[in-house]
């Protein structure tokens, strides 16, 4: 895995160097390129409206998590329409460190909040492999994380590799990609 990221980063900083012309070439990574950065930005303004995250974010009720999210977890599903597309969203709330309170994370949602993790369906034909599923990782701000190799997590989060969003999410049951609605079924 660590390979292959190394070779999407070099590949986008390439892109980068060459300036507008190449940020084309920078859109067919898998993930991290300017085309996920910009798409991540409108998703998290989509999701602020919302009230899916940011400072006027609803509660929910946080709940003991599981690695590789957090020792607690908010979860939300809707659908919601991005740049004229309407699909269905999964927000996760991560909340640490290890071993708190579900009492503490209400008491102060801000000062717990870790990462907001996001799937978002999107439009036939950008990720038809893996049901279109736009992937992205925020942290509490808005602005994305980023993995040990420096690459923005959002877009095809990780595609191809043996880790990361895509590989752990495409053995959740029933092929759908997610993982909390078969544990209330
Ligand atoms: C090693 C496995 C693993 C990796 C890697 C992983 N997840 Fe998850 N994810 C899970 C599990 C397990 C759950 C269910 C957690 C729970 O609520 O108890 C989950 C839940 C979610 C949910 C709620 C929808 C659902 O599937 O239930 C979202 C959204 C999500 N993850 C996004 C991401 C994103 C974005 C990434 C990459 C930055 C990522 N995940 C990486 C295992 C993983």
């Amino acid at each position: 895995m660590i390979q292959t990221l190394r070779t999407t980063a070099t590949a986008a900083a390439v892109a980068l160097a060459f300036g507008a012309g190449a940020a084309t070439a920078a859109d067919d990574t898998p993930f991290g390129g300017p085309e996920s950065q910009e798409y991540a930005a409108t998703l998290w303004q989509a999701l602020t409206e919302e009230r899916l995250a940011g400072d006027n974010a609803i509660d929910g009720v946080p709940y003991r998590g599981t690695e590789p999210h957090g020792a607690m977890l908010e979860t939300f599903f809707t659908t919601m329409t991005v740049d004229g597309h309407t699909g269905m969203v999964a927000v996760k709330r991560n909340y640490g460190p290890a071993g708190v309170e579900q009492s503490a994370v209400q008491g102060n949602r801000a000062e717990h909040l870790g990462a907001v993790t996001v799937m978002f369906q999107r439009e036939d034909g950008y990720d038809p492999d893996n049901m279109n599923w736009f992937w992205a990782k925020y942290l509490p701000d808005g602005s994305l994380d980023t993995n040990p190799a420096g690459m923005q997590l959002a877009g095809r989060v990780a595609k191809g590799a043996d880790q990361g969003c895509i590989a752990c999410h495409s053995a959740a049951p029933g092929g759908d990609y997610l993982y909390v609605t078969d544990f209330v079924r």
